[in-house]
């Protein structure tokens, strides 16, 4: 999995924020982002300055991603701008702790669960168990395949974990706090928003499908950019997940959205962690791999673009269809787990549609996935193609929505009325 924008050092190699590297420069240990004195003299020495004037090489051995300090030639200069750099990576560093904090104290707690010593800890924290949440709403036979403890130490785990959490019956009042807690999204387009109750819902799984071309993937891209917006315009302050699996992601379209709202287009780019799942196995595999990611990165939405693709044209023969539905069955149930895990996450996914052959009256074009999917997701939306650039979007399936239809548009400044 790798930022929307790929982070490479001066080998050309990959690597990750506060992380650190080699520097073969000055023969030691830097890390990511902070600017060494030892580079003054290397970022003033000619031959460096030349490829910075040329507009090659930007992301330079300095460790650079921002272009603006390529015009720099004096060094008083250069040195106020290093300063404001280390400001800014200081007040980063500051909220990697805060969430770093967050996870030693999930971790923490799993540690202190009865019977669980420094073994069982690195097993569970291996396979992703880092929290109680994590144990308590995941089924035992997935624990003991993916950690390999045995029966009775993951269902000793998860009973406890559950009494921790104080999981059990609870009074409609209860979920009532609960639910007063879900956020919701933006999607752009006001009618859009009212259909759904005022914008994607957090704590649940919303599918959108429809035919080619209604918007599903545009929908997506614009949702990764208003989840980052403040609150009161209706965002979450939080960071995008996007697993793309049809090669369809475009940063292009995310910069325009973004610039269409006065965002720093770089800093949007930067919020949404990509993942291009080539088949479904590595899709499923994804998806297990982001529960580690939610807290670390502050995700508060994830997009899968689209749910079941790879696993139509994998399973191929009705001789397959069993599998293939509880293989979908069990990655939607994935996605649902996180969603009961970290309500403030909202996962949306994108659906195509097939021709029923046997429908003569009304329309042909069902959801594909079957009833699997229908079950799986918590709120469904029909996409349908209308006049030019106008779209309508129609709720099929919510437990507390109304059925009703919303016209919405899509411009070159993203989703709008
Ligand atoms: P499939 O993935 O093929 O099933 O389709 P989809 O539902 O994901 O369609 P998508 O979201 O990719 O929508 C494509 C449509 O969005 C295009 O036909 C255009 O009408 C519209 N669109 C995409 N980019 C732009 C843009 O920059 N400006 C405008 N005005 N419309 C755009
Ligand atoms: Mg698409």
């Amino acid at each position: 999995m790798a930022k929307a924008r790929e982070i490479k050092n001066g080998n050309g190699n990959s690597m990750e924020i506060n992380k650190p590297y080699y520097c073969t420069e000055c023969k030691r240990n830097h890390t990511k982002g902070k600017i060494y004195k030892e580079h003054l003299e290397f970022a003033n020495s000619e031959d460096i300055n030349e490829e910075l004037i040329n507009g090659e090489n930007t992301e330079s051995e300095l460790g650079n991603e921002d272009p603006e300090i390529e015009d720099y030639d004096d060094e008083a200069e250069i040195i106020e701008a290093f300063n404001e750099l280390e400001e800014e990576i200081n007040s980063d560093v500051e909220n990697f702790s805060n969430n770093d904090n967050d996870i030693n104290n999930c971790v923490e707690a799993v540690k202190n669960l009865p019977g669980v010593g420094e073994a069982t800890l690195n097993k569970l924290i291996k396979a992703g168990f880092n929290s109680l949440e994590s144990i308590a709403f995941t089924p035992p036979s997935i624990i003991q395949e993916e950690s390999g403890l045995g029966e009775k130490t993951t269902t000793k785990l998860i009973k406890v974990s559950m009494e921790k959490l104080n999981i059990g019956f609870k009074s409609a009042v209860d979920i009532w706090e609960h639910r007063k807690n879900i956020a919701r999204v933006t999607t752009g387009s006001q009618e859009l928003d009212d259909l759904l109750g005022g914008g994607i819902e957090t704590g649940s799984v919303i599918e959108f499908f429809g035919e080619f071309r209604t918007g599903k993937t545009q929908i997506m891209h614009q949702l990764c950019v208003n989840v980052q917006l403040p609150r009161e315009k209706g965002g979450l302050e939080g960071n995008a997940l996007y697993i793309d699996t049809e090669g369809t992601f475009r940063p292009e379209r995310i910069i325009q959205m973004a610039e269409a709202q006065d965002l720093d287009h770089n800093k949007v780019l930067k919020n949404i962690v990509f993942g291009r799942a080539y088949n479904s196995d590595h899709q499923i595999l994804l998806i297990k791999e982001t529960a580690n990611l939610i807290k670390e990165k502050n995700i508060k939405i994830i997009v899968v673009d689209s749910l079941i693709g790879h696993f139509r044209s994998e399973y191929i023969g009705r001789g397959t269809l069993a599998t293939r539905q509880q293989t979908i069955n069990s990655h939607l149930h994935d996605l649902l787990r996180l969603c009961d895990i970290y309500p403030e996450l909202g996962v949306v996914v994108t659906n195509q549609v097939q021709s029923k052959p046997d429908v003569f009256y009304g329309n042909p074009l069902r959801a594909a996935g079957g009833n699997v999917v229908a079950h799986g997701s918590t709120i469904r939306v029909y996409l349908r193609k209308g006049k030019g650039e106008q779209r309508i979007a129609k709720v099929v399936d919510a437990p507390h929505l109304p059925e009703g239809e919303a016209v919405f548009s899509i411009t070159g400044n993203g989703i709008t009325d």
